[in-house]
């Protein structure tokens, strides 16, 4: 069983990936912790976030196992992520990586952009997790509240804005919804009533 999430940013889908994951023994890849690590390792080699031949060998040398997540949570990672996730060559590099997981023997959770319309067309089923703006942005606000990093809902609100319409204009994998997943808007859930509504669609 391969379950696909994906959505905007700050939509909850990581939250709910990692739940269901718990909840059905599944193993759980954030897709987007590939594109903040690769970011991170153009920053950390002084490389321009544009410089697309560093970016694909930063991309190919990826390993699931290396990720420090705190670092790769932060503001910036998420802005540097969304430049390097529009070059077609990384996104072509991370392919296998993710269709490696994906075939997990018991199938597994991954969460993302573009898991049901390119990583894992097969998944079933596939849920888009979304909300509006302002819910989003309160939720991201909080939680990079809640990592020390002082930042004001204004700031937050602008930042996804502006990802939302980098994520759904890039001309490859752009963020859309697949024809055949479940919409499931949280704006008004909170992650208990948003886990069980996905449940409930897993289990549909
Ligand atoms: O938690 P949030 O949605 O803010 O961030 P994320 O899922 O870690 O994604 C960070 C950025 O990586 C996004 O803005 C996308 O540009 C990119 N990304 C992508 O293009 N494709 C994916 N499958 C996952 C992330």
């Amino acid at each position: 069983m391969i379950i696909a999430l994906d959505g905007p940013a700050a939509s909850g889908k990581g939250t709910l990936a990692r739940r269901l994951a718990r909840h059905m023994g599944l193993p759980h890849l954030d897709s987007g912790l590939l594109y903040r690590a690769t970011a991170q390792a153009l920053i950390e080699q002084g490389c321009d976030l544009a410089d697309s031949a560093a970016a694909v060998k930063a991309a190919r040398g990826l390993a699931l196992t290396d990720f420090d997540e705190a670092a790769l949570r932060g503001r910036d990672m998420a802005e540097a992520a969304s430049v390097v996730a529009a070059i077609p060559e990384v996104r072509t590099a991370l392919i296998d990586l993710q269709r490696g997981f994906a075939a997990r023997p018991g199938g597994a959770v991954l969460d993302g952009r573009d898991i049901g319309t390119v990583i894992c067309p097969e998944a079933s089923p596939k849920i888009f997790v979304t909300a509006s703006v302002e819910a989003r942005a309160m939720r991201r606000a909080l939680e990079l509240k809640g990592r020390g990093e002082a930042v004001d809902y204004a700031c937050v609100l602008e930042d996804i804005r502006k990802r939302d319409e980098r994520d759904s204009s890039r001309a490859v994998a752009p963020l859309k919804v697949a024809a055949d997943a479940f919409v499931l808007d949280t704006t008004k859930l909170d992650v208990e009533a948003a886990f069980e509504a996905a449940l409930a669609i897993v289990n549909s």
